[in-house]
């Protein structure tokens, strides 16, 4: 295979970072005699190890993590959006979370009129912390911004999944399970008076329908979290209308949408 094709496995498989300037070759690294217990004087003294060192198996662990009813005990506890984000960092969410930086909560304004819901992180949002600041990010705030929209004055965004995703996968059933009463509870605090339901995984999760985001595209919704019933919009995902320019034109339409919703018009 050729180095490039091979790195670009390798970012796709989810090994995007160097931990170290010099590489260490594990299999021809001394690897230390154990310490034998005193034994009887006839006792022979084992071999050094030679060639490559045998690793014990661990027992496996659980891809997802502690799963959707301990999820669904830990939110209901958060009283407040800081209380929510401290127990999603503090949770268990598996090989997910343990392969992911940073548990992406939010970002915007807390409060605000307008609630973002997007995927899963990617590699960008990983590194910072933050939702949305990739490229598919830059095209969502244009997208707000065209409203007279943002983040900083009336846009709270979160995903549906904290934890990026290795190789940026999307999210299986598992997965979505177990995040499903994060992003309720975190709806119920925010109290949003609309969301967007950015891409299908999105729209498909919090309606609980298997309708793909081209038929749900741009018809309101209403979900019911914890008895308030909120007004909410599937959108295609910006990352989608990155490949797609040709229907960026429903984004502008959708995002008036919005705007009259909210009768800002
Ligand atoms: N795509 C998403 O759905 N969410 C992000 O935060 C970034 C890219």
């Amino acid at each position: 295979m050729d180095p490039a094709s091979l790195l670009a496995w390798h970012i796709a498989m989810g090994a995007d970072e160097a931990i170290d300037i010099d590489p260490i070759d594990r299999f021809t690294t001394e690897v230390q005699a154990p310490v034998i217990a005193r034994q009887h004087p006839q006792a022979q003294k084992p071999a050094p190890p030679s060639g490559p060192r045998p690793v014990a198996a661990k027992p496996v662990q659980a891809v997802v993590g502690a799963g959707p009813e301990a999820a669904g005990r830990v939110a209901a506890e958060a009283s407040t959006l800081e209380e929510l984000k401290a127990a999603m960092e503090a949770f268990d969410g598996g090989l997910l979370k343990r392969s992911a930086k940073n548990t992406v909560f939010a970002d915007g304004t807390p409060g605000a009129p307008i609630m973002v819901i997007g995927e899963a992180p990617g590699a960008d949002e990983d590194r910072e912390g933050k939702p949305f600041v990739g490229m598919s990010g830059q095209l969502l705030d244009k997208i707000l911004g065209a409203a007279g929209f943002s983040r900083t004055e009336n846009v709270y965004i979160t995903n549906m999944v904290p934890w990026r995703p290795l190789g940026n996968a999307t999210p299986d059933g598992a997965t979505i399970a177990m995040c499903m009463p994060f992003v309720k509870r975190h709806i119920e605090l925010a109290k949003p008076k609309v969301i967007l339901m950015v891409g299908g995984v999105s729209a498909k999760a919090l309606l609980g329908t298997e309708e793909g985001i081209t038929r749900l595209r741009g018809r309101w919704k209403e979900l019911d979290i914890g008895g308030q019933k909120i007004a909410a919009l599937p959108v295609y995902h910006p990352a989608y209308l990155l490949r797609q320019p040709a229907l960026k034109g429903h984004a502008w339409r959708d995002i008036l949408s919005v705007k009259r919703k909210l009768s800002l018009s």
